[in-house]
Order: structure tokens, then sequence, then C-alpha cells
């Protein structure tokens, strides 16, 4: 298993360009499979989800060609979904990625059938599904369960009004996607807004589909009898560039990020000026600099536009240095404080109580060896790793290396010491 061996304490400078967004690529993946020839999605990241996504879609009969773009390191993914036969997702690859699930929609769509295995609960909560169950439901699909799997039947989908209970991304758009080809008008109505949802909808619409309302609470989607392949470019990860900011907000250093939408990250930006980090936003790219004290600021995630629990664990490192008290509250996932932990064998005084971490900043955090749990908890303790004394050992990277991208050789351009080691 590879680790990280990180030398903190050094300035980061410099500019860094984002690969495209993994949670843009996963839904437009699934979306494959409502089309009549080969979809293209240009830019796409070397990922392991990426990859695994590719196998569920090829256990299905899909092709799946990863096509090198060049020496940038952007890639296209091409499926060719025309030879599916089998409308199933076995539990073993289930297991591994929760978003399998966004086959679902599709394929009940398509071929009036589905049969995936049950995702479980994972590290950072329960994730049921009821809410994508009961939109297929209303939109005239049978659903069972049995022997650990998801069974749905639908001979032909028919347009439906559906509330959700909560804002749900990958509910949104399998639901989005499913309504594409049923009969007459879907209203989703409290979708969510993300940044990524509304790409998978200009994609859609690219193949064909008519949407709209996409970036509101409430998308329309009519049905039509049937889509397109497509060649789609797309958005570059906000998650990333907001972890990349912070990254040289956290070493007080300089940098700039390319290649995300700014405008797409104001819930972060607006807090790292709040935590005294000047910003500025030029020609589509965001630069941080920060020279004075870490100002405590308090957050609470939320759906989109407002702070993001992606970048929560993140953010929370950063506190960790702050000039007094910081008020972390998390209302997405009940059990995503994991990174707390580890981060205070650095030294970090954290109380947590519920869905709510009191961060007391401390003047320096010190290198230590740490386990990895998750995705966005792994990248948290990177960044506290780059800005504290002595050497850090993050173990367990493999949870990182599902949604970032060479992370260490772009830390690395910044001018980090990191390097990926096998244990
Ligand atoms: N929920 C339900 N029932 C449902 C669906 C969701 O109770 O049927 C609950 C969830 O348990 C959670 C909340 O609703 O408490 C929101 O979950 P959501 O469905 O929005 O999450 P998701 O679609 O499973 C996506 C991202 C996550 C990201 C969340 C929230 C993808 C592939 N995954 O998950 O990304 O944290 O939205 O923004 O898009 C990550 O990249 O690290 C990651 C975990």
């Amino acid at each position: 298993m590879d680790i990280f061996v990180i030398q903190g304490g050094k300035r980061l400078s410099g500019t860094v360009r984002v690969s495209g967004a993994k949670n843009a690529v996963l839904p437009l993946m699934a979306a494959s499979l409502l089309a009549d020839g080969p979809v293209e999605i240009a830019g796409a990241p070397r990922l392991r989800d990426i990859a695994t996504f590719g196998k569920v879609l090829g256990h299905m009969g899909a092709e799946v060609e990863r096509i090198d773009a060049g020496g940038d390191g952007r890639e296209t993914v091409r499926i060719d979904p025309r030879k599916v036969e089998l409308a199933e997702a076995p539990y073993d690859l289930v297991k591994t990625m929760r978003a399998s699930v966004l086959v679902l929609g599709p394929l009940a769509a398509r071929h009036g059938k589905a049969r995936i295995s049950l995702p479980g609960g994972c590290a950072i909560g329960a994730r049921p599904i009821d809410q994508h169950l009961k939109g297929l439901e209303l939109l005239g699909a049978r659903t069972t369960l049995a022997e650990g799997y998801v069974e749905v039947d639908a001979a032909q989908l028919k347009g439906a009004t559906i509330y959700f209970d909560m804002k749900t991304v990958t509910g949104t758009e399998n639901l989005m996607m499913a309504a594409t080809l049923a009969k007459g008008t879907t209203l989703l109505k409290n979708a969510a807004r993300e940044p990524e949802v509304c790409d998978l909808a200009r994609a859609l619409r690219a193949m064909g589909a008519d949407i709209e309302g996409e970036g509101t609470d409430e998308i329309a989607v009519r049905g039509v009898p049937s889509l397109r392949g497509v060649r789609h470019e797309v958005i570059g990860d906000r998650i990333e560039a907001s972890t990349l900011l912070l990254v040289g907000a956290i070493t007080g250093g300089d940098v700039t990020v390319a290649g995300a939408d700014p405008s797409a990250m104001d819930a972060v930006l607006t807090k790292i000026e709040e935590s005294g980090a000047r910003i500025s936003v030029e020609g589509g790219e965001v630069r941080v600099r920060r020279d004075g004290p870490i100002r405590s600021v308090n957050f609470e995630t939320s759906p989109y536009p407002g702070f993001p629990t992606d970048v929560q664990a993140q953010f929370m490192a950063y506190l960790c240095l702050g000039d007094g008290f910081g008020i972390v509250r998390e209302t997405i996932f009940e059990n995503r404080f994991m990174h707390v932990a580890e981060l205070r064998r650095m030294g970090a005084k954290i109380d947590v109580s519920g869905s709510t971490a009191a961060v007391k900043g401390v003047p320096s955090l010190s290198g230590a060896p740490l386990m990895a749990t998750d995705l966005r908890a792994s990248a948290s303790l990177v960044l506290a790793g780059l800005a504290a004394k002595g050497t850090t050992e993050v173990l367990r990277i493999y949870h990182l290396d599902r949604g970032y991208e060479s992370l260490e050789d772009k830390l690395s351009s910044l001018g980090a010491q990191i390097a990926r080691v096998k244990e």
C-alpha cells in the first residue's frame, strides 16, 4: 500500500491546474447507458472511481475505452453502450463505490429493468437511497429488494412530479436521467443545484433531452423517444480547487488555481477571505495569498450553493492553526469527523459534540504518522502535514486516490516536499 511522506513547514507558491470533476464524470458515464451511440467524456481525471465505474459498465456489456489525449494527463473516456445486455451491477463492484447507484435511472428508462446490489453504509454515514427508489416508483417503476439487490421493473416510465424530502445530488441526477426517456413531463422539486447536476443536464440536452431549470430547485424534463451519443467536455473539479487554495492559505503561501469555475466556489472563497487570506479572481483563475494570522471562522455545511461537505475536513485542518475558536457544523453526513482524531494526534485542539466541532487554534501542528479514513479526510491530513513541523506520514492513501489525480505531483510543483512511497 502506498503512503505519503511529507516534510511540512514550506510556504507553497505557483500555479496549478485542477482535473476534471470526478463527481461530474460519474453521472455522465451513467448517462451513456441512455444513448443510442457512443458517449465521449473529455477531460476525465485518471482516478480509481472512474476505472471502477468503467468496470460496472463493462460488466453490463458496454465497451469502455480510456483514450490518452496527450501529455497533459487529460483523458477522454469513451463508452459505447450499444452492446449492453445485462442490466446488472454486482456486489463486488458496488461495494467499492456507492455512485454505482447512478445506473438505476438510466437502466430503468432505457432497458426497462435494472438489478443492482444495494449499496451499504459507508465510512461517512448510512447514506440511504430511498429518494432514488421513491422517484422511480413515482415514474411508474416497480422496485423490490431481495437478497441484497434492488430490482427495478419498468415497462415504460411515465412523467410525474417528484418532491425530494432532502437535497440529494445523485438522487436528482438519477431521476433526471430516468425522466429523459419517460412518456410526458417530470417535475423534480427540491432538486439539488450542484454544478455537477447542471453539467449533466447540459450533456443530456446535447444528447437530445428536453430539460430546463437545472441550477434551480425545480427541474422540468419532457421525455423524448431516444437520445444520441455525444462528446462532452467535463467541468473542472471545484472540490480539488478548494483543497488546493487551502494548501496555499494554510502554508502562508501564494497559490493560483486554474481550471475550475470560481463562481462555483463562492462559499469557500468567502470563508477563506473571512479568515484573513486574500483572494483574487482573474480570467477564471483564483489566487490565494496569506501573510497575516489565520482568523478563526465558523461555518456550516449545506447543499449548494452553501459550504460543501466535501471541503469541511480540509477547512477544519486550516482552522486548527487559527487565532481563536472556529465552530464547524456538519449537516449533510452524520459521521464526517473522522479526521478529527488524526488531527488531534498532531496537536490540534478539537472538541466534538454530535454534528458540531469546536476547533481551538494552536500556534503549530507537529508531524505524525496518520491514518486516512475516507477521501476528503485524507486530503485534510495532507493539508495539516504540509503546514506541520517535521515529518508526517499519511497511510492508506488509496482513499485519496479515489478522488485526487496525482495530488503529490501538483503539490510538488508548488514546492511541497511530498513523496509517495510503498509501505
Ligand atoms: N439521502 C437520503 N436518502 C436518499 C439520498 C440521500 O437520506 O435517497 C441523504 C444522505 O444520506 C445525505 C444527504 O441526503 O445525508 C445528501 O446526500 P446526497 O444524496 O446528496 O449524496 P450523494 O449524492 O450520495 C454526492 C457526492 C458526494 C457528496 C454529496 C453531498 C457524488 C458521486 N457524490 O453524494 O461526494 O459528499 O453528494 O454533496 O456526486 C466525495 O466526493 O467525497 C463525496 C462523498
